[in-house]
């Protein structure tokens, strides 16, 4: 672990390489606390898709996981994309190939394919629309009803979006351990010891888990409600990192972790000693081959076109 003073002078060190390479750094709510603190946008996917998609910077320096930097890399190609970590990836992303998603397909050829953005860009290239955990509803309700859905990789995300719209939603049994491993017990334990918090959930949480919940939200939705709401104290549903901007933005609030291991081991592999290292070599660059890029950002697109809720 670096020293508060070795941080801040790494910190300084990257802002200016920063600044020196036309670049813009984005990072995800549960990036670690010196990363965000540096970062020009923090925010949940949908977020960090859209700001990748409008920035003039001509480097975007991309904290969080591989799927992430691939989306920057297919709304933005002429920049070039650099992923600190080249090996932090998300499990979940990598439950479904898109071997087994063009099996699908053959299968049942109707089916309008949704993929959740913690997916391959290849996965993506065989998709009709992405959606991500703060828009699945409204992606869903854009399908025309007469349209069966596949939902890919989540599981829990697939159910929470089928109980929300009521269409007939098939899907793929894939899960984030990070989340999954949260029990229906552990929210009631939290429960009994806060009784005057509120519980908030991410929808990649069991059903058993969101029937508990008070809000099920987006990393950044959760931010935003607990902002705007007159409770003083809140359980939190989803990966630990999310606490320090909860508590940065509300500092007269308290925030509870509905369990303490929920950790993301890949979220937490970017630290600012690779971040520098990345901007000084310029790599390790995330860079999606043109066919499947071309084919991917229609289903982003499709996405990005759908209003905001
Ligand atoms: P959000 O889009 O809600 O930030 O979630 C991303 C993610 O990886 C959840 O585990
Ligand atoms: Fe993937 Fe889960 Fe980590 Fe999010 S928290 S990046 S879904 S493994």
């Amino acid at each position: 672990m670096e020293t508060e003073t070795g941080d801040k002078k790494l910190q300084e060190k990257i802002r200016e390489l920063i600044k020196k390479r036309k670049a813009i750094l984005l990072a995800h709510n549960y990036q670690r606390p010196e990363i965000q603190d540096i970062a020009d946008l923090c925010g949940d996917s949908l977020e960090l898709s859209i700001k990748a998609s409008q920035t003039d910077a001509e480097v975007i320096v991309f904290c969080g996981v591989h799927f992430m930097a691939e989306t920057a890399s297919i709304l933005s190609p002429e920049k070039t994309v650099l992923l600190p970590v080249k090996q932090a990836g998300c499990p979940m992303a990598d439950m479904i190939t898109a071997q087994d998603l063009r099996e699908r397909k053959k299968e049942e050829p109707e089916e309008a394919v949704v993929s959740y953005v913690n997916t391959t860009a290849e996965v993506k290239a065989e998709s009709e629309i992405c959606c991500t955990s703060a828009n699945a509803v409204q992606v869903v309700n854009s399908i025309s009803e007469h349209r069966k859905i596949f939902m890919v990789p989540d599981k829990n995300l697939a159910q929470y979006t089928k109980k929300q719209t009521g269409r007939q939603i098939a899907y793929w049994e894939g899960h984030c351990y990070v989340h999954n491993n949260l029990t229906p017990d552990q929210v009631k334990k939290a429960k009994a010891s806060h009784p005057n918090a509120l519980f908030l959930a991410h929808p990649e949480c069991p059903p058993g888990v969101l029937e508990l919940a008070d809000e099920i939200k987006s990393t950044s939705g959760m931010i935003a409600f607990a902002s705007q709401s007159d409770h003083r104290e809140f359980i939190i549903g989803t990966e630990t990192g999310i606490l320090y901007p909860l508590s940065k933005a509300n500092p007269d609030k308290v925030f509870f972790p509905a369990d303490p291991n929920m950790v993301c081991r890949d979220m937490k592999r970017t630290g600012l000693k690779e971040v520098l290292a990345a901007l000084e070599k310029m790599e390790p660059v995330v860079k999606v081959p043109e066919e499947v890029r071309t084919r991917a950002k229609g289903a982003v697109d499709r996405m990005l076109a759908i209003p905001r809720g």
